[in-house]
């Protein structure tokens, strides 16, 4: 589904992603572990159209889509969340998923003179996708709250839910679990299962969580220094010793 070939970006003579090459299969969660400054973020930015690479070549069900813009890429169903939540916090949760659907016919003076009809038929099925977004993601409750106000975990699963929105394919995990609580990061992982088994949803996942790491993914991909170190299963790259020196580099790199 997805076909990294040798990616290198380059910040001011400082190689963030250093010929990273690797394959994602649809169905599959892929998981991306890697120390700190790995270049996992950076490589993100390049796959969702963030950054433009500074060469090599990332195709997507078989097309070149190396360096077109987010937006595009957002169309062909490859979506993002964000390590840090992007969320509008002043508008509600149901606005911020209301948001989200490209093409949406409200969004034009001239649909809204002349085909007022249409848009409101528009603006009910967005509505009503947006509430079953909600009761999938138990957040119905939450439904009118600025979306500022939800718990750090609560704001992790708005920005599932706004994948939930579009017709995603291949979804972009940067960092699910970080800040979340137990018994939400529970809710999300099962989510992410359902998401992938039941909706045909293939996703990447960041992660610094190993316990997340392991209930969901295969295969993992461990980073280090801008490419791959090690794929396999999480045994086999928990069990590698190069993973474990990358790790133990990261410590010492940041003593020193
Ligand atoms: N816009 C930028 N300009 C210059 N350097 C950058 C930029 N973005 C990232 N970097 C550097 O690239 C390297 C990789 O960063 P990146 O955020 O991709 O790492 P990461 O693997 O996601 O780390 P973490 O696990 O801490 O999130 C880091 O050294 C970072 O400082
Ligand atoms: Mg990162």
């Amino acid at each position: 589904m997805l076909e990294l070939d040798q990616l290198v970006k380059e910040f001011t003579g400082f190689r963030a992603v250093n010929g990273c090459s690797f394959t994602v299969r649809e169905g599959t969660i892929t998981g991306l572990i890697g120390p700190n400054g790995a270049g996992k973020t950076t490589l993100f930015n390049l796959i969702a159209g963030a950054l433009k690479p500074t060469s090599g070549s990332i195709r997507f069900n078989g097309q070149d889509v190396t360096g077109l813009a987010s937006d595009e890429l957002f169309h062909k169903g490859l979506v993002r969340t964000f390590q840090i939540p992007h969320e509008f916090h002043r508008l509600s949760v149901l606005e911020n998923l209301m948001m989200v659907p490209p093409k949406q016919q409200g969004e034009s003076l001239f649909s809204n003179w002349f085909a007022w009809g249409a848009v409101q038929r528009g603006e009910k099925v967005v509505a009503r996708k947006a509430w079953d977004t909600l009761a999938f993601l138990e957040l119905t409750h939450v439904a009118h709250l600025p979306a500022g106000h939800l718990s750090g975990g609560q704001k992790k699963l708005l920005e599932l839910g706004r994948t939930m929105m579009t017709d995603a394919k291949l979804v972009l995990l940067d960092e699910p679990a970080a800040g979340v609580n137990r018994t939400l990061l529970r809710q999300l992982e099962e989510k992410i299962l359902i998401l992938n088994r039941e909706h045909g949803y293939t996703f990447i996942l960041i992660e610094h969580d190993m316990d997340m790491i392991f209930k969901l993914c295969h295969p993992v991909i461990c980073m280090a220094e801008g490419s791959v170190l090690v794929e396999g299963s999480f045994h086999e790259v928990r069990n590698d010793r190069r993973v474990l020196e990358a790790y133990l580099g990261e410590t010492t790199g940041d003593a020193a």
